[in-house]
């Protein structure tokens, strides 16, 4: 059993996850968060499975180490290679992890048409066509593995016109061919919603899975007694790059001050 106190462990290739972390610190505003920010060997999107599955192994142990309470794999791409294998490998440690949200949009789509922007690495997995095969049989999933997005994102230009002139390419052949309804399957994605949206225009459902994933969390710490009531809870900040970007980007999302330890590599 841990305590209530300890912190819950996030992880991200880069500034992504902060997405999740900030979902978990609206619904569960007492906990404490440790982040780890993979940001020297960003992107994972395209890189092969294996390689994934063994970075996030040695993440999980490195927030296991510092005390961490329960594990969330904030990353969908890595939660697409390394779920099983994490809680094989740690049972007993509660571990959430990010998937398409494919059943939601596939009961909040009118025209039937859904779609889906993840990395190259999630529409290739197990896992994406298992939920393909049990949610979107009724309706049309039209996916784009968004090239070049999470780097733009990770750089912070979330809102200049490189991002916005990607962002049409993806969205615009979707749009046309029917979708009325997009899911995010990249934590890095919630960053560039507004422009999202401006494009989608005011009528398109756009799906987040952060909120229903702190959910989770809740859930999960709930059964195990395990939720926090601290007054002034800590959070930590760990990357394995140098790079400035991160501080200002947590700052933006998390609307908090943070200290980010750099170049911790595992
Ligand atoms: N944020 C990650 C995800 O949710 C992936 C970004 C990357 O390609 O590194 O899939």
């Amino acid at each position: 059993m841990s305590k209530p106190s300890q912190p819950i462990g996030l992880f991200d290739s880069g500034i992504g996850g902060l997405t999740v972390a900030y979902a978990i610190l609206q619904q569960l505003p007492a906990e404490s968060i440790l982040y780890f920010g993979d940001t020297a060997r960003i992107p994972y999107g395209t890189k092969p499975a294996e390689t994934i599955r063994q970075y996030s192994e040695s993440i999980t142990r490195f927030l296991l180490s510092k005390g961490c309470k329960l594990i969330v794999v904030a990353c969908n791409t890595a939660s697409a290679a390394a779920l099983t294998h994490l809680r094989q490998l740690w049972p007993d440690v509660p571990i959430v992890g990010m998937e398409p949200a494919v059943k939601p949009g596939a009961i909040a789509t009118r025209s039937g048409k859904v779609g889906v922007l993840a990395t190259a690495g999630t529409f290739k997995s197990q896992r994406y066509a298992s939920l393909m095969h049990r949610f979107a049989k009724s309706v049309e999933l039209l996916e784009n593995p968004c090239l070049g997005l999470v780097e733009l994102i990770e750089a912070g230009e979330v809102d200049g016109p490189r991002t916005e002139e990607l962002l049409r390419d993806v969205l615009t052949p979707m749009q046309a061919a029917g979708a009325d309804t997009f899911v995010l399957g990249c934590t890095h994605y919630p960053f560039v919603l507004p422009l999202i949206r401006k494009i989608a225009g005011p009528e398109a459902a756009i799906i987040n899975p952060a909120p229903a994933v702190a959910r989770q969390v809740e859930r999960l710490l709930l059964e195990r007694d395990e939720l926090s009531h601290e007054a002034l809870p800590r959070h930590r900040f760990f990357i394995s790059g140098q790079d400035g970007k991160f501080k200002k980007m947590a700052e933006l999302i998390l609307g908090f001050e943070v200290e980010v330890e750099e170049g911790i590599l595992l």
